[in-house]
């Protein structure tokens, strides 16, 4: 088992430049995920840590070692990738084997590894099939199984559940927590997916455009976030966020004022973004404390256990929670109370939060 150190590391691709200088320090044993839309840098970190992708500037350490100049086979490194290939013609077993073989490792040390792993993964009973008589799930365990027989210092995951149903996601989340519990290796997970992320990190490590936006416990970084680009990636529905003009007692919305506590830097007149979640914005009959605000309610989204009530403040479109078995409709005037004590407040030009 190893700790990990990404130090000011930079990706250039000719003239376009990837990866910024980032810092990531994972002690060892630590679920690390990496979340961020689209672009932002993920796979190129996680290439580079892996030995996929030569590093344009900065150092990765594994352990004690620099890797910079190592190949990814002596990185004791092991990967599962969103479109992991199995061997169609080998079984289950011999997919799991062969890398085992290829190192000359003793038959009688691969069975048994094999066998405990298989027993982790519930793979036994399908040890003799082929991949094409395995369901989408069972063949994910399997591509897993084949990264953790090699009992790796490090496992590296990039998006590994982003071919499966919503059903089996989940199932498939579960289980890599389950298996990181038991085997506590250092892990680096990439992921687009902030429910995913939550759900698995020790630490998440917020990425944009290249940069760390922030990192923390999924706690931190939720409830806590340091800029407007956290407070919005992070949670879903997303947090509300409403610009509005700071006045002597709060805030004033194109269409409402609200009485509340303001960070201390903020001056009257100066313009904000308001952020409040929808958990934090309650029908008035559900008895929450806060700021009565009055409002025509435009949409109710089901969800079973709770209902998201989307409403007009002025031009501004909010959403509020209740619970699932509300009786509020659409083109309804709703009074609802906002929890303001869980407000947030933004720089709308530099994205920073204000506290
Ligand atoms: N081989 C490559 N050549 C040129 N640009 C690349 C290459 N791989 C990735 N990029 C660019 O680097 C940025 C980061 O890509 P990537 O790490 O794959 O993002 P993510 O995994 O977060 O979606 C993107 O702008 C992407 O277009
Ligand atoms: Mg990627």
């Amino acid at each position: 088992m190893s700790k990990i150190e990404i130090k000011k590391l930079v990706k250039r691709y000719g003239e376009h430049q990837a990866l910024h200088g980032i810092d990531i320090s994972i002690p060892q044993g630590e679920f690390c995920v990496l979340v961020g839309p689209s672009g932002c840098g993920k796979s190129t970190t996680l290439r580079m840590v892996a030995g996929l992708e030569t590093i344009s500037g900065g150092d990765v350490v594994i352990g004690d070692r620099v890797v910079n100049g190592l190949k990814a086979k002596d990185r004791g490194i092991a990967m599962v990738f969103q479109n992991y290939a199995l061997y169609p013609a080998k079984t289950v077993y011999n997919n799991m084997a062969f890398s085992l073989q290829l190192s000359k490792m003793p038959k009688p040390e691969i069975a048994k590894r094999i066998a405990d792993v298989a027993e982790i993964l519930e793979l036994t009973p399908l040890l003799d099939r082929k991949p094409g008589a395995l369901s989408g799930g069972q063949r994910q365990r399997v591509a897993m199984g084949r990264a953790i027989v090699r009992d790796p210092e490090v496992f590296l995951f990039d998006e590994p559940l982003s071919n499966l149903d919503a059903k089996l996601r989940g199932q498939m989340r579960a289980e890599i927590k389950r298996l990181h519990q038991r085997l506590k290796n250092t892990i680096i997970y990439v992921t687009h997916d902030q429910v995913e992320a939550m759900t698995l990190a020790d630490k998440i490590v917020i990425m944009k455009d290249g940069r760390i936006e922030q990192q923390g416990t999924p706690d931190e970084v939720f409830h806590d976030p340091d800029t407007l680009f956290v407070a919005g990636f992070m949670g879903s529905p997303p947090m509300n966020l409403i610009e509005c003009f700071a006045t002597d007692k709060g805030i004033k919305l194109p269409s409402v004022e609200i009485a509340c506590d303001m960070p201390s830097a903020v001056r009257p007149g100066d313009k904000l973004v308001f952020g409040i979640r929808s958990d934090d914005i309650r029908p008035a009959e559900d008895g929450f404390e806060g700021v009565s605000i009055s409002a025509n309610v435009n949409l109710i989204e089901q969800l079973g256990t709770e209902n998201l009530v989307h409403f007009s403040l002025g031009p501004d479109e909010m959403i509020g929670k209740t619970g699932g078995r509300t009786r509020i409709t659409p083109n309804q005037e709703v009074s609802f109370t906002l929890q303001m004590q869980h407000a947030y407040f933004f720089d709308p030009e530099t994205g920073r939060r204000l506290r």
